[in-house]
């Protein structure tokens, strides 16, 4: 029974309730802001040229119908936000809801999420920072462009780019730098008005043509590149992990989720009509900055250059948003006993989990530096939508176990809305290849055996 052992819900509330150190200052608007923040970045600006190819100009449908998906789950999340307003994110709630065994699991799952999301986002900033640089004649050696495997038909052995961003934004961590609401609201609009800019511009070099045929590669094609571009999405969770800065959270938390989400949706469609109306699909292929580059072939080379800087300045906000939230799952689970305390010590100085910010800055800045970006997105996603399949079991979990438990928002239609965030999120993920399921089933094995032979005995639960 001990692998399901449950922390205390009501205590988990009361405690955030009597935990108002932290000042409530965010509103539906300011949260709204912090989603789009961490939404949009490799997955828009660098991962719609692969989509293209797999989808062709149908990478429209395949941007809707992850969103659907997300749109499911958000539903669910939105209500175990606003229950259960506790920072630390689907890995506190699970602990609460499923047991031990499970938020373990969620945690593991969620490492490797974040991490690599940190990973994929650095390797994505490295494209356009090199489209930047070009834009000024300046080129690194082929050697250091790329990560191994990456361009085919070159030697590519080291994204420096991708490993150096990821050391600055360590460093910034590690001395408790935090994105401010501030920096994310100017950032916000940085890449608003890039992504808009790409909408209006572009619209005027569209050839209707080039979006015949509509599906290459048929439904096959557009489903897999759903399963890719679901990563575009990721971020919209992170609006949750706020909850005990939010003024009004019964209602702020759930309308900050879904217009966030909202929101990239539109912006999503709309740049994958342009760029695959401007550009044939398959001309995407192996190009790592794929917004920019569609108006540089229609001869807009200055909007070209505006949206390599905007995507550089803007996919530093979520790169820091990824990375704080991996340290900060990491905090919670040692501080629960499930991974060593030497985890959860603080820096006297800037009290920040310093040693394990730089663990995970350089463990997970040396796979953005080696592993392609293809390879990493598939990865996040099968760990983000199994995390996702289980949140929303947790929702009807909660609603069994504690029926009474006030909750200013409710998942409309359950159990069928949970039931279809688990189908979408299962669908997603068998459009995933296979080298990415043996990737995640060993990810997971390796999580039990840490589970069964460490953490169970350490549990903090397990002791009291
Ligand atoms: N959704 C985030 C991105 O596209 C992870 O970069």
């Amino acid at each position: 029974m001990s692998l399901f052992r449950k922390k205390n819900v009501e205590h988990m509330i009361a405690d955030s309730a009597r935990n108002a150190g932290l000042k409530k200052a965010l509103g539906a608007l300011d949260l709204t802001l912090l989603g789009v923040g961490a939404i949009i970045g490799t997955g828009i600006f660098v991962l719609t040229g692969t989509g293209a190819v797999q989808a062709g100009p149908a990478l429209m449908v395949s941007f809707l119908i992850a969103a659907i998906a997300c749109g499911f789950a958000a539903l669910a999340y939105a209500e175990f936000a606003s229950t259960i307003p506790v920072a630390g994110s689907i890995y506190t709630y699970s602990y609460a809801t499923l047991g031990e065994m499970a938020a373990w699991i969620i945690g593991w799952d969620l490492m490797l999420e974040y991490g690599l999301a940190t990973s994929a986002v650095s390797v994505g900033w490295s494209g356009y920072l090199q489209s930047l640089l070009a834009g000024f004649g300046v080129s690194l050696p082929v050697a250091l462009s790329a990560a191994p495997g990456a361009l085919p038909g070159h030697e590519t052995l080291f994204n420096l780019p991708a490993f150096l961003v990821m050391m600055a934004i360590t460093a910034l961590l590690s001395v408790g730098v935090r994105e401010s609401a501030r920096i994310n609201n100017v950032m916000v609009a940085i890449k608003v008005v890039v992504v808009l800019l790409v909408i209006g511009v572009g619209a005027f070099h569209v050839t209707p043509a080039n979006w015949h045929p509509f599906m290459p590669n048929g439904w096959h094609g557009v489903f897999g590149a759903a399963a890719v571009m679901f990563f575009a999405f990721i971020g919209f969770d992170s609006v949750s992990s706020a909850a005990e800065e939010v003024k009004n959270p019964k209602r702020d938390l759930p309308i900050g989720i879904i217009a966030s989400l909202g929101v990239c949706a539109v912006l999503y469609v709309a740049v994958a009509a342009v760029v695959t109306g401007i550009v044939p699909s398959p001309q995407f292929a192996n190009v790592s900055h794929p917004v920019s580059y569609a108006l540089q072939v229609v001869g807009q080379n200055w909007v070209a250059g505006f949206i390599d800087l905007g995507a550089v300045l803007g996919m530093l906000t979520v790169i820091l948003v990824m990375a704080y939230g991996q340290t900060r799952v990491i905090f919670a689970m040692s501080r629960d006993g499930l991974l060593p305390a030497r985890l959860s010590k603080l820096h006297p100085k800037f009290a920040t989990p310093f040693f394990t910010t730089w663990l995970v800055g350089l463990f997970f800045g040396l796979i953005g530096a080696l592993v392609p970006l293809n390879v990493l997105a598939e990865l996040i996603n099968i760990g983000t939508l199994a995390a996702f399949s289980m949140v929303s079991i947790a929702v009807l979990v909660l609603r069994r176990t504690h029926p009474d438990l006030p909750r200013a928002f409710r998942c409309p239609g359950v159990p069928v809305v949970p039931v279809l965030a688990v189908a979408a999120c299962l669908f997603l993920m068998v459009n995933l290849q296979l080298i990415t399921w043996i990737a995640f089933v060993v990810w997971l094995v390796v999580g039990m055996a840490i589970y069964f032979s460490y953490s169970r005995r350490h549990s903090a639960l397990a002791r009291e």
